[in-house]
């Protein structure tokens, strides 16, 4: 049999798991469990590299590895990339593989420097931020990544990735490193229920984003006050009786479609291509298909919060397991790069 593909994608911990990112991006690393020899990250050294706080980064850190736990992760895939130092010793390494000129066309860094200078006022953007695609890449070769599931903004860094990887075997005369493929799924894009035409978010405020692990009777009511239109009659519909939907109408059919509410979503389909849809059901169903997926994380979540300290240390073993992967990673390119050999 051959060998199971492996897998690796992280997130950093910053902000809330909201249906926006949790059906985008977290839902699936779940499902490739199943199928493949995955790891996830949490990381935090890439959270340095903008404007945060020391106290709140660790609370962060700890926050998103429970919300990922409670969905689904399992906990001996889980890793916090700082428990994992290697990550910075390959990045520093690949800073030597990489060219000045194509780090510079990021777009992720350009977009986030603007970012920063408008949000702090400040102009002081971080070398860290210039060099948060090279750590990327050192996250993804380390553990010789086939299949790195990430939403499309990814790609321009997956491409960084893969030309450092190629520079890399080049250089050494040895294909080492196996050239990692971006994994995009039929994500859907969920939008803001508040504002259909932007995508759900936490950068936009409140109410722009519903939180995975909110009360139900908020949920609920954020999505009762969802954005729609003036109604299915005022929609045309084609030669095939297929009536077209406004951006928040199809949002709210797509929230349904993620939530596995298949049947429902076909009914309430039909009723709306007939014209005979109240949109005060569409959203009660909706509503409640969220809350009740909502209501299984909240109590998986509770459940290991109440077993705070069993949990950090679980993840403190994976992390040190996982990081057996990373530093025999690192033997191997200290051989091929002519550094001194360390003795691990
Ligand atoms: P973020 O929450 O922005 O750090 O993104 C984490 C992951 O979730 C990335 O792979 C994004 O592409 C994905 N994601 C974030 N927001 C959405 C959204 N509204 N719809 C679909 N995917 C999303
Ligand atoms: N840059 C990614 C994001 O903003 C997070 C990330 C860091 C990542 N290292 C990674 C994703 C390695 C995939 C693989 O979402």
């Amino acid at each position: 049999m051959s060998e199971q593909k492996r897998v690796l994608s992280c997130i950093q911990p910053t902000g809330h798991m909201h249906f926006g990112n949790y059906f985008g991006a977290v839902k699936n690393w779940v499902d490739l469990q199943e199928k493949y020899n995955c790891v996830y990250g949490v990381v935090d050294y890439h959270a340095m590299t903008t404007l945060y706080k020391p106290d709140k980064l660790r609370q962060a850190t700890w926050e998103i590895i429970f919300s990922l736990l409670a969905v689904g992760v399992k906990a001996e895939n889980l890793f916090i990339q700082s428990l994992i130092p290697e990550h910075v010793e390959l990045c520093w390494i690949f800073n030597c593989f990489s060219s000045y000129g194509q780090l510079q066309r990021m777009t992720q860094f350009k977009d986030k420097s603007n970012q920063a200078k408008e949000t702090t006022k400040d102009t002081f953007i971080s070398t860290g931020l210039f060099d948060y695609p090279v750590l990327q890449a050192a996250d993804i070769l380390l553990y010789h990544a086939d299949f790195v599931p990430v939403g499309k903004d990814q790609d321009q860094h997956l491409e960084l990735c893969r030309s450092i990887a190629n520079r890399f075997n080049t250089q050494v005369g040895k294909e080492y490193f196996v050239l990692p493929e971006t994994l995009h799924t039929e994500t859907p894009k969920i939008m803001s229920t508040a504002d259909p035409t932007r995508k759900m978010s936490k950068s936009a405020g409140d109410k722009h984003y519903i939180n995975v692990f909110e009360e139900q009777k908020r949920i609920l009511k954020q999505v009762r006050s969802a954005v729609t239109d003036a109604g299915a009659s005022t929609m045309s519909v084609d030669a095939n009786g297929i009536r077209e939907k406004s951006a928040g109408v199809e949002n709210l059919f797509e929230l349904l479609k993620a939530c596995g509410k298949l049947n429902a979503h076909k009914d309430l389909e039909t009723k709306y291509n007939e014209g005979n849809l109240s949109y005060g059901d569409l959203k009660g169903t909706v509503g409640e298909a969220l809350a009740e997926l909502s209501a299984g994380f909240v109590a998986r979540k509770a459940e290991l919060m109440a077993d705070k300290k069993n949990v950090k240390y679980q993840i403190q073993q994976s992390s040190a397991e996982i990081r057996v992967r990373a530093k025999q990673t690192l033997k191997d390119v200290r051989q091929l790069t002519g550094l001194g050999n360390l003795k691990y």
